[in-house]
């Protein structure tokens, strides 16, 4: 996959003990790169990097805070990355609500200083930020948003990728620019926009699928907010094979492949808050859920994201259906709730990850 080209490179990942981390972090392991993390603890308990024991091998773990920079120097400059994934951030609308300030120090700032010690590394030749599709002024209109819409933010923690990304793009103009490439620089640096990702290994709070599963396990009822509300669910090997491409297309022809890529389920699949429940239900074998009559927060409505840009310029499509990543996401937790003790998770990961790759899904990894 990705033409080897992560084979012996070294690779930083900041948010290594989260959700989409944790599987990044395992991925690249099995494309035999040389892995370090930056990160804070794990944000929940059970997390998913303790579940594939990440610590055990994988991954050279460092516990350290993207608010530092002067840390982020020293690591920066003993680990020297080729490639860095920067995927640490505070990323709960809600959560956002209660700790604007925090969100803001985190998702921005920690930014800048990300983006400040790879300026300052010889050896980074590419960066992929991970943003998220709600770094876009939400219309609430009913077509996908490009890469060039504008940024925007109604709360706090969609209003902190929006800036995150004029970072990056202030970075790229700045530092990275793709015509000064070779020349002034060798850095490719680009931003990456997905929507709400499911898998297995997520027990983040106020996440439609770790809820649903929080419920089912414990025989509860599940209790949801915005039964209507229209999210670009993929799961979550989906865009991680997006920033992969990126990450590779950026090291071997960086100017080419900088600035924003959008990766999203294709248009057909177009599912509600209320039908993922159902076939979550369904999968599980059994569980009931009701509608929250609370009054919630602000969070968008309609939010889809156009990724011809990806389709076109990296030949990435999604390879699975809504239906198979909640399939892929369900067995997962099963096998975690109720398979038989000793089941190695990690093996189990691994399996979606090769299973994912396999032709009968989609068209080669490669660049
Ligand atoms: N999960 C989704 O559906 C989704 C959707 C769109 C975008 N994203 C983005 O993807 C990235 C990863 O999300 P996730 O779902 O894996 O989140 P997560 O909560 O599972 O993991 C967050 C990670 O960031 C680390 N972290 C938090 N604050 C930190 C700090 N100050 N310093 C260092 N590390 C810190 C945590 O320790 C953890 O490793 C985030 O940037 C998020 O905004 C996620």
């Amino acid at each position: 996959m990705f033409n080897g080209i992560y084979e012996n490179k070294k690779i930083l990942i900041t948010g290594h003990t989260g959700f989409k981390g944790g599987w990044l972090s395992l991925w690249l392991s099995m494309l035999g790169a040389k892995v370090v993390g930056y990160s804070l603890g794990p944000p929940s308990e059970p997390n998913l990097s303790e579940v594939i024991g990440l610590q055990r091998g994988l991954v050279e773990d460092i516990h350290g805070d993207v608010r530092e920079l002067e840390k982020l120097y020293e690591v920066f400059s003993e680990c020297r990355p080729d490639i860095v994934f920067h995927l640490a951030a505070q990323p709960l609308v809600r959560l956002s609500y209660e700790e604007p300030a925090l969100t803001y120090e985190t998702n921005v700032i920690g930014t800048v200083n990300v983006l400040e010690a790879a300026r300052k590394t010889e050896s980074v030749r590419a960066i992929v930020n991970v943003t998220s599709d709600k770094c876009y002024e939400n219309q609430e209109w009913i077509w996908g948003y490009r890469e060039n819409d504008p940024m925007g933010g109604h709360d706090p923690y969609s209003s902190s990728k929006g800036c995150a990304e004029l970072v990056t793009s202030a970075y790229m103009n700045s530092f990275f620019s793709p015509e000064k490439y070779g020349k002034d620089h060798q850095v490719g640096l680009a931003s990456v926009r997905a929507g709400n990702v499911i898998g297995g290994g997520d027990w983040g709070e106020d996440r439609l699928v770790p809820d649903c599963v929080r419920a089912l396990s414990k025989g509860k009822e599940i209790v949801i907010r915005y039964p209507g509300a229209i999210r670009p669910w993929q799961h979550v090997l989906e865009p991680l094979s997006g920033y992969l491409l990126v990450g590779a297309k950026l090291w071997a022809d960086g100017p080419n492949y900088a600035g924003g890529w959008n990766f999203g389920p294709s248009d057909e699949e177009v599912w509600n808050v209320e039908e993922v429940v159902q076939e979550c239900i369904r999968l599980w074998g059994h569980g009931s859920y009701r509608p929250d009559p609370k009054k919630h927060v602000h969070e968008a409505y309609w939010l889809k994201l156009d990724c011809s840009k990806a389709r076109i310029d990296l030949q990435w499509e999604p390879r699975y259906t809504i239906k198979q990543a909640l399939e892929k996401t369900v067995e997962w937790y099963k096998i975690f709730y109720e398979g038989s003790k000793g089941t190695d998770m990690r093996k189990f990961a691994e399996g979606q990850i090769e299973s994912y790759g396999k032709p009968e899904h989609g068209p080669d990894l490669v660049c």
